[in-house]
């Protein structure tokens, strides 16, 4: 059963943020935050504020914790009750998730880990969503309460698989940021600026999104014979790009790991498949086909 009682701790950015969401959907929002003044906004807008953690987790069953870090969060959770719900939004690794998760567990408490994939303006919009994973009937039950934050996705059981989510979107964020990032500094030896060249980036890039179901289905499946990109052509295309760089006076540093994969890959007599065949240097535990 949906609640419409919640608990925010922790009131910085995201936490306000997350806070006010609830607000705006009709939640009964009792906060807390070690700076109290912090809670002033969110009172404004109807929230109560509560004197100690002990005392804002009494007045929900669902308590929403979102702080700097998992050793801060780890802290607050200690006087919760048994009985209660507890969704940590609070960023930090697979292992501190499951730490915490068999933590609750051994208090009594239903633990749901979330990670979210917004910044503080966008909670609350279409462009916001929260990966969650953990107590399965926690998030059932509080359903209504997530929502207001953007689309949720329950990732499975395993309390640290939100967060492993987390980490493999940020690698691609990250690539994608470094990516244009290089892009500008050699386009720019030539005079264009960043926003002129965003829109044929943007072009470029909703290409390679779509290239990616393929990459999908090669790399589950291990089949990089009839990829559309081979090693080969991908070591040539780097050399042209390493080389291009360094005339220009751009350091080729980044692509430079990824050129190392294609070699190793083509050294070992996969020079014709996929270049997405390099991922059976980066997984562990799985035997080179
Ligand atoms: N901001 C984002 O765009 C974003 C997006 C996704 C995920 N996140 C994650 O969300 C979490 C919070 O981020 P934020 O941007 O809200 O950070 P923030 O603005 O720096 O706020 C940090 C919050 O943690 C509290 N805090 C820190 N140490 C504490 C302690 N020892 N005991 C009690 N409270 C403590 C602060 O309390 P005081 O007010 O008293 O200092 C404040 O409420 C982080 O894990 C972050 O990685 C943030």
């Amino acid at each position: 059963m949906s609640t419409k009682k919640v608990t925010v701790i922790g009131l910085g950015s995201l936490g306000s943020a997350l806070a006010a969401a609830l607000l705006r959907t009709g939640h009964d929002v009792t906060v807390w935050n070690r700076t109290p003044e912090k809670a002033e906004a969110l009172v404004a807008q109807g929230a109560t504020r509560a004197d100690t953690v002990a005392e804002a987790a009494a007045a929900s069953p669902v308590v929403i914790v979102c702080v700097f870090d998992t050793e801060a969060a780890r802290e607050l959770l200690a006087p919760i009750q048994a009985g209660k719900a507890v969704v940590n939004l609070t960023s930090g690794s697979p292992d501190e998730a499951r730490e915490l998760a068999a933590w609750a567990a051994s208090r009594g408490v239903d633990y749901l880990d979330g990670a979210v994939m917004a910044v503080p303006a966008a909670i609350g919009t279409p462009d916001a969503f929260v990966m969650y994973s953990g107590s399965r009937e926690v998030f059932d039950a509080h359903r209504a309460a997530l929502d207001s934050f953007g689309a949720s996705h329950f990732l499975g059981e395993d309390a640290g698989v939100a967060e492993f989510h987390d980490l493999g979107l940020l690698y691609a964020g990250y690539a994608t940021l470094v990516g244009f990032l290089n892009s500008v500094a050699i386009v720019g030896t030539a005079g264009v600026t960043a926003r002129e060249l965003l829109p044929l980036v943007t072009t470029w890039l909703t290409g390679m999104v779509a290239y990616l179901a393929d990459v999908a289905r090669e790399v589950d499946e291990r089949d990089y014979t009839d990829g559309a990109s081979s090693v080969a052509i991908n070591q040539v295309a780097l050399d042209k790009i390493i080389a291009a760089s360094r005339a220009a006076g751009v350091s080729p540093d980044l692509l430079l790991p990824f050129k190392e994969l294609l070699d190793r890959r083509a050294a070992d007599g996969h020079a014709r498949d996929s270049a997405s065949s390099v991922i059976e240097l980066l997984r562990p535990g799985i035997h080179p086909e």
